[in-house]
């Protein structure tokens, strides 16, 4: 049996959210609870993927339009294995299912694949795992023997049952065939007025088959989320994971409680993170980089050696080895840094191609531009790069230097070895080696006298 299919519920209301935004689409690490579930089942080989909506269906199946997996509705929630009598029509024979959950966001693919592992056409899998405080949860009754007998729920369980450590995730793994036999056998005579899932278990057991208990690695995986307070906790929770793992990939934090990944960030070794940056999208940082504190660097790449420095933004944009940013650098997308580069303090860049060793030092705006190798922007400099209406390109040859505060109107080409006087306005092309001095001529005028204040 290869076939697996992964049912998900997510049609629950989540009314302790207190949000018109349906819970599975609230984002952990910066992406929907729902999106974490769909991930980890995409990890195991020949998954069909079923998703159980309900509150807030049509939202949640307008931000997934890539038909990656079936929804289906459960218009009423009437409890666990209503849920998942509404996703039977979807199953496929003779597959193994698995069922998880939508605000049950990091459950991993190996623990996935252990459960799967455990089922055949004798057993079916249950994840469950001890927990201090197992209030609010669904107790594992064991039999003498130590198998798993059934589930009671917390407000079905006696005082006895309630002193149980050991609880049900939800998390379960059976066959089609099996799944399909009992479900239509659950009622909803409890205190809850529910169809419980949960009740499977004890049909399993009369029928004579045996429950396999699986753990999950981290508890982490089995986590659900009910509250905002719950959802801050375990962002907190993830993101030192994430840190911890950065770390053993080789990059040093100054503080892993004070890093945030929003998506993948691959990175080399000896590579060093201060405090409070946020890394977004997909970003790459080569070898031996160093990153000051308070960056935010979003779908970039950073290549080896480079230094950030404090408060740098980077979007979209690839960034040369050696290269030195900020403190505080705005580099908009399109920017792509040279080798041995300086982008300084309160610069600017978009759409603009930095060739190696050029400096734009302090106080600049550089936007749809392509400055040669060795170039030198001096401060102020600012490229007028759109006429209200389009945008224009400026282009600057290799070892050209561009005085401090001049105004370059584009389009504009400014040849190689180019000179352009400090305080100039220039609008027409600069040929190769040629100064440009675009600004009034300075007059001095003897014996001026100073206004005197009226009497
Ligand atoms: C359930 C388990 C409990 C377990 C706990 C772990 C049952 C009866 N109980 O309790 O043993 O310890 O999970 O968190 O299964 N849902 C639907 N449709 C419904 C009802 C629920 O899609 O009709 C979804 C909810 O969106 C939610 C999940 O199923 O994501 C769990 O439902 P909930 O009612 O919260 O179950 P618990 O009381 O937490
Ligand atoms: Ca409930």
């Amino acid at each position: 049996m290869t076939k697996t299919d992964i049912v998900i519920l997510a049609a629950g209301k989540g009314t302790r959210m207190r949000s018109h935004l349906p819970k599975v689409l609230h984002k952990l690490a910066g992406k929907p609870l729902l999106s974490h579930v769909l991930d980890a089942a995409d990890a195991i080989a020949d998954a069909n993927k079923i998703v159980v909506t309900g509150h807030g269906a049509e939202t949640v199946r307008g931000s997934y339009s890539d038909g990656s997996f079936s929804m289906v509705e459960q218009t009423e929630q009437l409890g666990t294995a209503h849920a998942v009598q509404c996703a039977l029509g979807q199953l496929r024979k003779q597959a193994k299912v698995v069922i998880l959950y939508g605000d049950v966001p990091l459950i991993t693919p190996l623990t996935i694949a252990k459960m799967l592992a455990a089922v055949d056409e004798k057993h079916i899998a249950l994840l469950t795992i001890k927990l201090p405080d197992p209030s609010g949860y669904g107790r594992i009754i064991r039999d003498p023997d130590d198998q798993i007998e059934a589930i009671v729920e917390q407000k079905d369980a006696t005082a006895e049952q309630l002193q149980v450590n050991e609880v049900n995730t939800g998390v379960m793994a059976l066959t089609t065939e099996l799944l399909a036999s009992w479900i239509p056998k659950i009622g909803n005579n409890n205190a809850q007025g529910e169809y419980y899932l949960t009740d499977l278990i004890a049909l399993a057991r009369q029928a004579g088959y045996s429950v396999a208990g699986v753990q999950p690695i981290s508890a982490s995986e089995v986590e659900g989320i009910n509250s905002r307070q719950q959802l801050a906790a375990l962002e907190r929770a993830y993101q030192l994971q994430l840190a911890e793992q950065l770390m053993a990939s080789g990059t040093s934090l100054a503080d892993p409680r004070r890093f945030d990944q929003r998506g993948t960030l691959s990175a080399g070794t000896d590579n060093f993170i201060d405090v409070n940056c946020l890394f977004e999208g997909s970003v790459t940082i080569g070898s031996g980089v160093s990153i000051g504190p308070n960056c935010h660097i979003i779908d970039s790449q950073i290549g080896d050696g480079v230094e950030i420095n404090a408060n740098t933004v980077i979007e979209h944009s690839t960034i040369g080895d050696r290269a030195i940013l900020g403190p505080f650098a705005r580099i908009r997308p399109g920017t792509q840094l040279g080798s041995n580069t300086k982008v300084g303090n309160f610069v600017e860049t978009k759409k603009a191609i930095v060739g190696n060793g050029s400096k734009i030092n302090h106080l600049s705006y550089v936007g749809d531009a392509e400055l040669g190798e060795n170039v030198n922007v001096g401060a102020g400099t600012i490229t007028c790069n759109y006429d209200g209406v389009n945008k224009h390109k400026t282009e600057i040859g290799d070892n050209s230097f561009i005085g401090s505060n001049s105004t370059l109107i584009a389009p504009l080409s400014i040849g190689k070895e180019g000179f352009v006087a400090a305080g100039s306005t220039i609008n027409s092309e600069v040929p190769l080696g040629n100064l440009a001095v675009g600004r009034g001529k300075q007059r001095n005028i003897a014996g001026w006298k100073r206004p005197t204040k009226n009497k």
